[in-house]
C-alpha cells in the first residue's frame, strides 16, 4: 500500500452560494480541513451542484465557484497534500447521488430540518425536488470515496447522520463493504459560530438580514463595524466568561476570539472579565482584521491568475476520479447493474 492509500480518507465541501465565505464556515470547517490534511488523505470540492437546488444566477456561478476554490487556498488547502476539486466535475457525483436517492425514504428525507426551514422559505411553487433529494446527493458526495471521516460544522450533523443510515442500508441490502459508513468530525468549540446581532441564531446570510455576518471577503472596516456591533448580554457587572445559557453574545466572541488567536477562552475571559465589553470587542475586531486583510490577499492572488487556479481544479478532478470510478463501479455491481461491454460485459 502507498503511502498516500495506507492513511485514513476524509472529504468535505462547501456550497459557492455567496461571493465569500463567511466566519461560521472558516472556523467550524475551514480551519479544522487544513489541519487535517496532514494526516488524511484529503478531498476538499466546492459543491456546485448543491448551489443550484435553490434559485441562482448563472452569471455568476462559475465566477463564484472560483472564488470559493479560492478561499480554501487561502486558508491554507494545500494541493499538494489535498486534492482539491469542483463537484461537478466528477460525474460520478450525479450517479452515485442517483443511487442514494432510490434508497432514500420519502419519509426520512422529509424530516430534515434544513429541507424543512428552506422549503417554508422557498414555499412549495419555489420548492424544488432536487432541494428534497439534497441529502442523497451529500451521502453519495461521501460514500463515492470510501471517506471515512466527515469534517463538518453542527448543523451538517443531521445529514451526516442520514448518511450513516443510508450506507448502513445499502450494506444490509447490496452486502457488507458496498459502501463505507463514514463519521462526521465536529469540532467541540467553533462548530455552530452564532450571528453577531442575533447570537441565538447560527451565522449565515439569511440570520439577521446578513448584518452579523464576517464575510471573509468583504472589506475589512466591515468586519471590524459587525463586531463593535455585536449585541452582547446585559451585564452590568461585565462578567467575560464562556456561558452559552446566559450569555450567548459574549460566549460567541469569546469563541471566535479563540478561535482566530489560537489562544484559550478562560485565558481571554480572564482579561476582560469585568472591563466594559468595549474593550473586548474592540481587540477582536483588530484581530479578525488582521486575519481577513492577509487572508484576502492570498485569495486574490489565486483569483488574479485563472488559469492557474482552474490547473489545480482539473489536476485536482482528475486524481478525484480516480478514486471515484472504482467505487462508482464497486456500487454499480452490488445493485445488480448491467455493465456496459466496454468494461467487460455482462456479469
Ligand atoms: P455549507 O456550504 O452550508 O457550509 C459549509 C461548512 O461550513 C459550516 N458552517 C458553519 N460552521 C460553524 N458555524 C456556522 N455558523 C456555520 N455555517 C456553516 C457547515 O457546517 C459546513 O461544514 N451540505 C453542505 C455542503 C456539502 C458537503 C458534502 C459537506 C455538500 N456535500 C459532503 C460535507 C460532505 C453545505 O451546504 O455546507
Amino acid at each position: 500500500m502507498s503511502e498516500a492509500t495506507s492513511r485514513q480518507r476524509i472529504l468535505s465541501g462547501m456550497q459557492p452560494t455567496d461571493g465569500s465565505l463567511h466566519l461560521g464556515n472558516y472556523i467550524g470547517a475551514l480551519r479544522q480541513w487544513v489541519a487535517l490534511q496532514d494526516d488524511f488523505e484529503a478531498l476538499y470540492f466546492v459543491a456546485d451542484l448543491h448551489s443550484v437546488t435553490v434559485k441562482h444566477d448563472p452569471a455568476v456561478l462559475a465566477e463564484r465557484t472560483r472564488r470559493t476554490a479560492a478561499q480554501y487556498l487561502a486558508a491554507g488547502v494545500d494541493p499538494a497534500k489535498s486534492i482539491l476539486f469542483v463537484q461537478s466535475h466528477v460525474p460520478e457525483h450525479a450517479q452515485l447521488g442517483w443511487l442514494m436517492q432510490c434508497v432514500t425514504g420519502f419519509g426520512e428525507a422529509s424530516r430534515m430540518t434544513q429541507f424543512k426551514d428552506k422549503s417554508t422559505k422557498h414555499g412549495s411553487d419555489g420548492t424544488t425536488v432536487g432541494l428534497f433529494s439534497y441529502p442523497s446527493l451529500q451521502a453519495g458526495d461521501i460514500c463515492l470515496y470510501d471517506a471515512s471521516l466527515v469534517p463538518v460544522g453542527e448543523d451538517q450533523r443531521q445529514h451526516l447522520e442520514l448518511t450513516r443510515n443510508l450506507a448502513e442500508r445499502m450494506n444490509s441490502r447490496f452486502g457488507a463493504g458496498t459502501v463505507v459508513v463514514p463519521d462526521a468530525h465536529i469540532v467541540k468549540g467553533g462548530a455552530k459560530i452564532m450571528d453577531l446581532t442575533n447570537p441565538t441564531a447560527k451565522m449565515s446570510k439569511s440570520s439577521s438580514g446578513g448584518k452579523g455576518v464576517v464575510w471573509l471577503m468583504e472589506d475589512a472596516k466591515r468586519a471590524v463595524k459587525a463586531i463593535k456591533g455585536a449585541v452582547t448580554d446585559a451585564d452590568e457587572t461585565f462578567g467575560v466568561r464562556y456561558d452559552v445559557e446566559n450569555k450567548p453574545g459574549i460566549s460567541n466572541l469569546l469563541v471566535i476570539f479563540s478561535a482566530i488567536t489560537g489562544r484559550e477562552i478562560d485565558d481571554i475571559a480572564a482579561e476582560y472579565d469585568g472591563r466594559g465589553y468595549g474593550y473586548l470587542k474592540v481587540d477582536l475586531a483588530e484581530a479578525v482584521a488582521e486575519f481577513i486583510r492577509p487572508f484576502q490577499e492570498r485569495a486574490e492572488i489565486y483569483l488574479a491568475d485563472p488559469a492557474e487556479l482552474d490547473r489545480v481544479l482539473v489536476d485536482g478532478a482528475a486524481r478525484a476520479r480516480e478514486i471515484a470510478a472504482p467505487v462508482l463501479a464497486r456500487v454499480y455491481d452490488r445493485f445488480g447493474l448491467l455493465r456496459p461491454a466496454s468494461a467487460g460485459g455482462a456479469r
